[in-house]
């Protein structure tokens, strides 16, 4: 029932109740309502959906802030949820769409103010020539809809990714998405991927004169392969952090490069803001901003933190893609999208960014965390590499320096212990070795304190078993 400890692995096999409820594997009754989410797709048993810590599932009850809290009122602290990017349940936006709710929540079928002005507020924190904006449900959505505009306006229908990319998981999605493909029928003709600019670990490091240039040329070789196949490229798509590849931060100048290939070939630059968009980056509203000012794409996809839990996401466009769309006559209409209720959410998300100063304190409170995990770096040789901007960090831990292999074993015992901390974090990164930090925006200077306080206590003791040759297990 409603609020015991029923465990996924006791709700596995169902038997139909007439409407009733079902019987769990277990023999429990389990009420109608509940159904949804303890239905088959949802069991971690059919491997396609996964929990957190699998091996000690926790049930969250509640969020409030920077904090989740579970059926025992133990309070956790959220490092990784960039989608309750104001906090969980902020009241101000809980508030607008309780409100909207009350009033009208209808298709954007009908005139109204709230998507107007979403969108008004939306092309404020853009450049100009991004002024055209179609309002959807999920980030894959968005890149779905970004994919189809790509395609209209050049005519061209092939793309160019980067390795290690996630987009999203329609099947238009997972084909562009090397870091689904690769495990599933492999590489489409028409996908074309591209080293990742990372400049820890990947083909140009840190002591390049100039890995945007070179990374750059990357690009321009797999352009100019595809075309030798008599090809054309629709666009290149692009995080503008690479978060799922391990927190990554393009050199400076890369998109620009880039742009000028893909737009020589006829293509256009789509950046996906899903993760890393509104503010999280500290020192720009978006992170391709962080490229320079002189770079602009020709398509924006935001999702995620838009909405701050609520589901909306957004493409931005230019006047000429979006024409380009029109001229084929075929409405693009969104059941959900773009929705009262949605837009108000979107409108209160931006209001709590300016009113509580957001950027700014996911600027300061993100450098001081760099700080503080840079202090790390110098006490514990497994970390390899402190990297980040803003409120999104990423630490690698390493098995050694000269040769920089994941230390894939060691990141999951140091996420491990610190739930035992009661400190939510993950690993992401081919090598699943990066501890990855992208809490809510209001993480403060007290979380940042007390997180890496328990990662010292955990990396020191760590070395303390490594010395003596214990194995490291999952669980201390
Ligand atoms: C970079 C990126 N793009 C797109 C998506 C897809 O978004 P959604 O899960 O809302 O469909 C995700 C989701 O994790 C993502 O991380």
């Amino acid at each position: 029932k409603q609020g015991s400890t029923l465990r996924p692995s006791s709700f596995c096999a169902f038997q139909k109740l007439g409407g009733k409820g079902t019987v769990s594997a277990a023999g429990a009754l389990v009420p109608s309502g509940l159904q949804t989410w303890l239905s088959p797709a949802c069991c971690p048993h059919s491997n396609s959906c996964r929990l957190f810590y699998p091996e000690d599932p926790i049930k969250i009850v509640r969020g409030q802030g920077q904090y989740l809290y579970d059926e025992q009122g133990a309070e956790y602290l959220d490092c990784i949820n960039n989608v309750a990017h104001v906090g969980h349940c902020h009241p101000l936006v809980v508030q607008a769409a309780h409100e909207q709710n009350q009033v009208l929540n209808t298709n954007s079928r009908y005139l109204h103010d709230n998507i107007v002005d979403y969108a008004q507020r939306l092309s404020e924190t853009l450049p100009e020539k991004l002024s055209v904006f179609y309002f959807l449900n999920s980030g894959s959505e968005a890149n779905d809809l970004a994919l189809r505009l790509a395609r209209q306006y050049t005519g061209h229908w092939d793309v160019v990714v980067l390795d290690h990319a996630y987009h999203g998981h329609l099947s238009s999605l997972i084909d562009i998405s090397p870091y689904k493909f690769r495990d599933l029928d492999g590489q489409k003709e028409w996908v074309h991927v591209a080293p990742l600019p990372d400049t820890y670990r990947g083909l140009y490091q840190e002591d390049h004169p100039d890995p945007a240039g070179a990374y750059a040329n990357e690009v321009k070789r797999v352009v100019s392969s595809v075309q030798e196949k008599g090809r054309k490229i629709a666009a290149f798509f692009v995080e503008s952090l690479p978060s799922v590849a391990g927190q990554i931060i393009p050199p400076a100048g890369f998109f620009q490069e880039v742009a000028e290939h893909i737009h020589g070939a006829g293509g256009v630059f789509v950046a996906d803001e899903i993760q890393v968009g509104f503010g999280r980056v500290g020192k720009h509203f978006w992170a391709f901003q962080l490229q320079g000012e002189d770079f602009v794409p020709d398509i924006v996809t935001m999702g995620k933190s838009i909405g701050n839990g609520h589901p909306v996401a957004c493409v931005a466009t230019t006047q000429a893609v979006a024409r380009a769309f029109e001229a084929t006559g075929v409405e693009y209409f969104n059941t959900f999208g773009g929705s009262p209720v949605s837009c108000a959410v979107g409108l209160a998300v931006l209001d709590v960014l300016e009113k509580e100063q957001l950027q700014a304190h996911a600027a300061s409170v993100g450098s001081y965390l760099m700080e503080l995990l840079e202090e790390q770096k110098a006490k514990h040789p497994i970390i390899g590499d402190v990297r980040g901007t803003g409120l999104f960090i990423g630490v690698d831990l390493i098995k050694d320096e000269a040769t920089r292999t994941p230390a894939t074993e060691e990141a999951n015992y140091v996420v491990s212990r610190l739930k035992d901390y009661y400190i939510l974090l993950s690993t992401d990164g081919p090598g699943r070795n990066v501890l990855k930090f992208k809490p809510p925006m209001c993480f403060s200077v007290d979380n940042a304190q007390h997180v890496v306080a328990k990662m010292d206590a955990i990396l020191t003791d760590m070395e303390e078993k490594m010395r003596s040759c214990e194995t490291l297990r999952l669980r201390p």
